[in-house]
């Protein structure tokens, strides 16, 4: 059995180093303790050479026991449990840098139905890793004292890193666990690694169990994507294999869009904001596609609003051509329309005059507001109610046209315009 003590010294960060390191210590102390392994994605990214991500550990024996230990030891809060004695021991008040850690009783796992929870019963090191997903995420390292560093490795993960391919450990789990598929190209983009070919057969014949996953979950993994540096590509092979259809069959991203957000890859300017990258990834669906997409995600109303926004636009944006329309006829355009509907546009949409329009609203008209209050109104001996509110938009569409220049011009414009709102 390969001993990886040197990965868990030499290539792992102080921090990391610190977590192993007690890990031993509280397993040589605790009785009900009989194995500690570092195990999944940690184990894969060490060996890769790659920064981890949290740590995940399995414990033989008293999980709950070893986690309150640890979380003492690391100065952080009690572990939260979770079902099938699942602990977790938050960073937030560790020292900056530390890493979250999870802890799970090793345990072996069955589906009962397809992306239903599995039935959870306490196992060995090695049902705890043949619970899982792939190969490369297969792996755990011991951290206890009797055999620091020892690899267990029962489906030959290492040798898969080393060949640079994801491999499924059994034919069923794309079944039992449909969220496994996004997870499969996610880390083959990410690791520029290959789907062998059992996988990838395996995968094309579950894409339709996708259909069980609550929106919640989709919801997930398609954001766990759009975090990925690779996401260009990303999307490009789940389109390719069939996946952005599986979560809805109007879900996908258009030939322009992907340029765009190539580009800005590029630049390293892709959108920050999660609602401004979804706008654009769905510019050019149409209103059908873009219902079915929301309703799919069950996301929050800012997710709906910036897809369903874009096919809105694209029903008005056409008038934003005419040389002669009025600043206030484009902000009473695109008013109610997501300003991400209308970013997206300007960097997908065609190079139309409405672009300059756009930009225009985005960058100047949406802020232009009367310098007069309701105070100023009343000070005027305009009378307070309902009307107070259209003398202001009246002020407001009169200095977007240039009508009103001044406080005085504004206030003059209001008082001519009230025998008018007070007859109607
Ligand atoms: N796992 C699994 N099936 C899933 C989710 C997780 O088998 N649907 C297992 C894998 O062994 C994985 C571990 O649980 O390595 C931890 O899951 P997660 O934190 O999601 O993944 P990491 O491998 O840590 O990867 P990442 O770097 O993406 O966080």
């Amino acid at each position: 059995m390969p001993n990886l003590a040197q990965l868990l010294t030499s290539k792992s960060s102080a921090e990391y180093q610190r977590v192993f390191n007690i890990c031993r210590d509280i397993s040589s102390e605790l009785e009900d303790v009989d194995g500690v392994y570092v195990v999944g994605g940690v184990v894969r990214d060490l060996i890769l050479d790659r920064e981890p991500g949290d740590i995940d550990l399995s414990v033989v024996g008293d999980a709950a026991a070893f986690s309150l230990a640890l979380a003492s030891r690391l100065g952080a809060r009690s572990p939260i449990e979770s079902q099938f004695q699942t602990f977790k021991i938050d960073s937030e008040k560790m020292t900056i840098g530390m890493p979250s850690v999870d802890v799970v009783t090793a345990r072996s796992e069955t589906y009962t139905e397809p992306a239903a929870l599995p039935d959870v019963t306490v196992g060995t090191i090695d049902d705890d890793l043949k619970r899982r997903d792939f190969s490369v995420n297969a792996m755990a390292v011991s951290l206890s004292a009797t055999d620091w560093g020892n690899l267990v490795d029962p489906a030959n993960g290492f040798g898969d890193i080393m060949r640079k391919r994801i491999k499924v450990l059994h034919d069923g789990s794309f079944v039992d666990d449909p969220t496994r598929i996004f997870r499969a190209v996610r880390y083959s983009i990410r690791l520029s690694f290959s789907l062998d070919a059992r996988t990838k057969s395996l995968i094309e014949k579950s894409l339709a169990n996708i259909d069980i996953l609550s929106g919640t979950r989709v919801r997930n993994e398609f954001e766990l994507m759009l975090t990925e540096p690779g996401l260009v590509e990303l999307l490009r092979t789940s389109e390719e294999i069939g996946l952005l259809a599986a979560i809805s069959p109007g879900l996908r991203i258009g030939s322009k869009a992907l340029l765009v957000l190539e580009e800005m890859a590029e630049n390293d300017s892709v959108p920050s904001d999660q609602t401004d990258l979804l706008a654009l990834l769905t510019f050019g669906m149409n209103e059908d596609e873009a219902a079915q997409v929301v309703n799919r995600f069950q996301g929050p109303a800012n997710w709906g609003e910036s897809i369903v926004g874009n096919a809105e636009l694209a029903k008005h944006v056409a008038v934003l051509d005419k040389s002669d329309i009025l600043p206030s006829e484009v902000v009473e355009i695109l008013k109610p329309v997501p300003t991400a509907s209308i970013r997206a546009y300007v960097e997908a949409g065609p190079p139309l005059p409405r672009r300059d329009r756009l930009n225009q609203y985005l960058e100047k008209l949406q802020f232009v507001k009367p310098d007069t209050t309701g105070a100023d109104l009343i000070d005027a001996g305009i009378p307070e109610g309902p009307v107070m509110g259209k003398l202001i938009e009246v002020i407001r569409r009169a200095k977007l046209d240039g009508q009103v220049k001044t406080k005085d011009e504004e206030l003059e414009l209001a008082k001519s315009r009230l025998p008018g709102f007070l007859t109607n």
